[in-house]
């Protein structure tokens, strides 16, 4: 490391952090897990210093890699993360190495845990959603639970909507208790919280010195869960800060007193929150100490010229992000490019999804061969990802729309649990010239 350049400990593989430290002359050290090399996709560009750990969201695990590598007493300029569960690992690991964070650890389990989250609001007067904790799921007594008619069941510190259900009432929470017993979930401890109605919407943002420096918000084009109970393709579309002026002007009104409760002064964030259309509320539902995951960082780079990661480093390193947005009025928003149960054998290139009509990024991420199971498990699971854009809203989801199903069209999938008559047929139809049948009678 040279004298005077700054550097900074990434725990993860963020390939966002990675480039934006890249670009703006930090050098960065990628703490990552077995992951990068199981999954096979992230690329880490040459000359990145990098440090193997087994589990990123274990103290000890990362601690003892970066004494294996020499690395425990280097000064890092900050120590950061873009994954939501190495977030209190770093806020530890910053108190061990004596180095600038985001976040400290008080607040970091603050974000994490979705209860204690829920608490601080409540406790700072703001209106949230009533919740209970259930400390170990699998020993669960129903009858210590007041009866309720719909209700969300959730891991206390999960991400990705995994292990995420609706309950309806008493009944439903035992049946639900017996479904994880079964699967023999590591997860124990869930939240149950009051079901709340309504569209979701996202803001993300920055804040610096306590002061929202940075917002924008988007709206998922249904909410998560139902998303992946339907085996939905995931999509969000941006807010425009002046056409939707409204939409801004609601979720401040929201997003400031929240994160003052929560504690965040510096970093940034992603925070989930249900509209309700009939009353026009904005009801908190989440907060990630992070930058959003999905195409979150594309869609804000598309849309206000704002790379979220590098606001990131700046803030853990407590400098300013000096933000600088120059707002397009482009509609934009993004689309999963959603798989099928089965084999995936087959889809466009890269080239023919580039090339129609408002794509600005692709992301095509599951290789040919990959399995799929028979539904989704999380908001993190799609062939590929896209963000569009369209001069207005319904060119916008004009061009979206005709691209998933374009996609969809010419996605090649071996259908899941088909019968050997039933993949022979399918096999005709996709490639006639392969396909053939007992020889004796005829030619083919
Ligand atoms: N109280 C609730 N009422 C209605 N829907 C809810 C509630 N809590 C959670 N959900 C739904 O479940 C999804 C996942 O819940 P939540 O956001 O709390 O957990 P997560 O797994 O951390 O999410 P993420 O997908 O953002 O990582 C939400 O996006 C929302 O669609
Ligand atoms: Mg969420």
């Amino acid at each position: 490391m040279s004298e005077n350049r700054s550097s900074a400990l990434i725990v993860g593989a963020d390939p966002y952090l990675i480039r934006a430290a890249l670009r703006n002359g930090i050098e960065p050290v990628v703490v990552h897990g077995p992951g990068l090399r199981d999954w096979g996709f992230i690329g880490i560009p040459d000359g990145v210093e990098t440090v193997f750990a087994e589990d990123t969201s274990s103290v000890e695990s990362v601690l003892l890699a970066l004494h294996r590598a020499g690395l425990a007493d280097r000064d890092f300029d900050c120590v950061h993360t873009g994954d939501e569960f190495a977030l209190v690992t770093v806020a530890a690991l910053g108190e061990v190495l004596g180095a600038p964070v985001a976040v400290d650890p008080d607040t970091a389990v603050r974000f994490r845990d979705k209860w204690l989250q829920k608490e601080a609001l409540a406790a700072a007067g703001i209106e949230v959603t009533r919740s209970r904790l259930i400390e170990d799921v699998h020993h669960l007594d129903p009858a210590s639970v007041e009866d309720f008619d719909k209700a969300v069941l959730k891991p206390v510190a999960g991400a990705g909507t995994r292990n995420t259900s609706v309950v309806e009432g008493r009944a439903g929470l035992i049946a639900r208790r017996a479904e994880l017993r079964r699967a023999g979930m590591p997860q124990r401890t869930f939240v149950l919280e009051e079901f709340v109605a309504g569209d979701e919407w996202i803001a993300d943002g920055v804040v610096f010195d306590g002061e929202l420096r940075f917002l924008s918000v988007s709206t998922y084009g249904e909410p998560c869960l139902s998303t992946v109970d339907f085996n939905r393709a995931l999509q969000v579309e941006v807010f425009d800060p002046v056409a939707d002026a409204f939409a801004y002007d609601l979720a401040r009104s929201v997003v400031e007193p929240a994160l003052r409760a929560l504690g965040l002064r510096r970093g940034t964030f992603h925070m989930e929150l249900f509209h309700q259309p009939d009353t026009g509320k904005l009801v908190f539902g989440e907060c990630a100490a992070r930058t959003g995951g999905l195409l979150q960082p594309e869609l804000v780079e598309a849309k206000f010229g704002v790379d979220l990661a590098l606001a990131g480093l700046r803030c853990a390193a407590g400098t300013d992000p000096r933000i600088e947005p120059s707002v397009r009025p482009d509609t934009i928003g993004s689309t999963y490019l959603n798989n099928r149960p089965g084999v995936l054998v087959g889809y466009p290139t890269p080239a023919e999804v580039r090339a129609l009509p408002g794509v600005e990024y692709l992301r095509l991420e599951l290789p040919y061969g990959f399995r799929m199971a028979d539904a989704l498990a999380s908001t993190t699971e799609a062939v590929g990802q896209v963000v569009l854009s369209g001069r207005t809203r319904e060119e916008f989801r004009d061009r979206r729309d005709s691209l998933t199903a374009w996609f969809d069209e010419r996605l090649l999938v071996v259908p899941a649990h088909a019968s050997y008559p039933e993949l022979r047929r399918w096999q005709k139809e996709n490639w006639p010239e392969s396909a053939s049948s007992f020889g004796t009678y005829s030619d083919d």
